[in-house]
């Protein structure tokens, strides 16, 4: 298996194929001044994107949500392309969009007539079937914004979550909103409870991630009963399982959340997903 490189060494900026090292954007774009942007992540597995078409509506939401116009269908033409220029057109891989509302003298309010700016770039990488090993997280009151329904570029409330956990020998940190856990850093969050599934809903304090849709459908087939509900944070030492979802950690058992340790992880209920979520990868179920 070749070596991932540090960074990619191409990009798609504003529809044209760049050398990475040569791609620039001004100084007053307003993904730099403000964080005014949009994102979205999409893995290729097997040869083709992962529940693709939902990536592509949320981001199409997204944009509608911040009211930034952009015909997201012309950008999905280019995507071949910027594989092929990468080398990655065999290989699993990462693909990220970034579009902000573009460039313009710095005022607060949307400035009118100005073009987005448009970054894509796909990274090599090959996700495990199942991701092994459990993750240790903790907990902190969530201090973001109330529209994480939005993926919005503006992550520094994440970062410094994120941030904690590295510091904390974790690998996420569990946002506490009210109470309750209501998603992690760059993931979703799920309890098991007897047999119940249960995980916050999608309102505007998480982000409504793609893993936890799929994980929803497979709850679903398998006839797992799901609540969407939170758990407070009170009651994690009553829950049996808890595991994290996202594009790229995929189903991830927690096997800590501050001192309380779960006995085993991944429990079973768990397991069953992570194997379900495996044959949904290779196209089996
Ligand atoms: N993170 N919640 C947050 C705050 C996230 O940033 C993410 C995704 C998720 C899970 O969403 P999905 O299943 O669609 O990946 C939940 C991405 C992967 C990232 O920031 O790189």
């Amino acid at each position: 298996m070749p070596k991932s490189p540090a960074v990619p060494s191409k990009v798609s900026l504003n529809g044209a194929i760049l050398d990475a090292s040569e791609a620039t954007v001004p100084v007053f774009d307003r993904g730099f001044l403000f964080g005014d942007g949009i994102y979205e992540v999409i893995a290729r597995i097997n040869g083709r994107f992962f529940y693709e078409e939902l990536h592509w509506d949320r981001l199409k939401d997204c944009l509608r949500k911040i009211d930034i116009a952009l015909d997201v269908e012309s950008l999905r033409a280019e995507v071949p392309a910027l594989l092929e220029a990468s080398g990655l057109e065999e290989r699993d891989c990462l693909l990220y969009i970034q579009v902000t509302r573009g460039v313009a003298p710095r005022q607060h309010s949307f400035p009118k007539g100005i073009s987005p700016t448009v970054l894509m770039y796909a990274w090599a990488k090959t996700l495990p079937r199942i991701p092994e090993a459990p993750a240790h997280t903790l907990t902190r009151e969530d201090f973001r914004w109330s529209r994480c329904d939005i993926k919005t570029t503006s992550l520094l409330g994440n970062v410094m979550a994120n941030e904690t956990a590295m510091q904390n020998d974790c690998y996420e940190t569990l946002f506490v909103r009210n109470g309750v856990i209501t998603e992690a850093s760059h993931c979703n969050v799920f309890f098991v409870v007897g047999d119940t599934v249960y995980t916050y809903p999608a309102d505007r304090y998480i982000l409504n991630g793609i893993t936890r849709l799929v994980v929803l459908e497979l709850c679903e087939q398998l006839g797992i009963t799901v609540i969407e509900q939170g758990i407070p944070a009170a009651e994690i030492p009553q829950t049996h399982e808890a595991f994290l979802t996202g594009t790229s950690t995929q189903i991830t058992a927690i096997d800590r959340i501050d001192a309380h340790r779960y006995g085993a992880a991944p429990g079973p209920v768990t397991r069953r997903l992570q194997e379900a979520f495996a044959r949904r990868k290779e196209g089996t179920s």
